[in-house]
């Protein structure tokens, strides 16, 4: 993530320093997520943001590793824990391309509402298989603005023009699929959560 794009989130970070209920979107990509995780998970979450998301997925897990290249997203995110009384979730400020090299020692890497401010979808798949344990899951969901012309995908065109927004990449459901098997991972099944459309996807680590 460049400076200008970390400088954004930070921003947007100072705004959330309180725990949200999860509005239906998210709610829904939790429950998602709950049917392929279990007590004995040992999760990382890529791009946690304030970590409304990260705390639900903590209550269903063994244990979160909280990634965030925004140092403020990860102090927002380290006071949603504290508030909601999370004690399982570990805070890395840092990007993903920065974990090339970790252990492969995670059941399952969730990406939600972040790989479309990341510009190599296929190299951030290839570390998402490194840091896997065989048979991992990757659990993403992810915004297609490729797919559809909406409110939305005009606005964000329009803000990611005059850069007011982070670089946003607009793709099809098939190309984002094709860049995260290009990962060496396997798609499990892949499913619609919001009309923008939104699409959580499910690949799987072989062996
Ligand atoms: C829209 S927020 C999503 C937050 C959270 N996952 C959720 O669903 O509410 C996107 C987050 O991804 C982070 N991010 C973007 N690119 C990243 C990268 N290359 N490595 C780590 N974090 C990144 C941003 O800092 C931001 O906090």
């Amino acid at each position: 993530m460049d400076r200008k794009a970390q400088h954004f989130w930070d921003w947007v970070a100072g705004m959330s320093h309180a725990p949200k209920r999860l509005g239906r979107v998210p709610r829904r990509v939790v429950a998602t997520a709950g049917r392929h995780l279990s007590p004995e998970s040992v999760v990382i979450d890529v791009g946690c943001g304030p970590g409304d998301v990260t705390v639900a997925i903590a209550a269903r897990v063994a244990s979160v590793t909280a990634l965030d290249a925004s140092p403020g997203m990860i102090e927002a995110a380290r006071e949603t824990a504290r508030r909601s009384g999370a004690g399982n979730i570990d805070f890395v400020a840092g990007d993903i391309d920065a974990l090339a090299s970790r252990e492969a020692r995670f059941t399952a890497v969730t990406a939600f509402n972040v790989l479309h401010y990341i510009d190599d979808i296929p190299a951030v798949a290839r570390t998402v298989e490194a840091l896997l344990a065989p048979g991992g899951l990757f659990l993403s969901s992810t915004a297609c603005l490729a797919e559809r012309t909406t409110v939305v995908s005009g606005l964000t065109r329009l803000l990611t023009k005059l850069q007011v927004m982070p670089p946003t990449r607009f793709f099809a459901k098939r190309e984002l699929t094709a860049w995260i098997a290009d990962g060496g991972l396997e798609i499990v099944a892949v499913e619609r959560m919001s009309s923008l459309p939104e699409y959580f996807v499910v690949a799987k680590k072989r062996g």
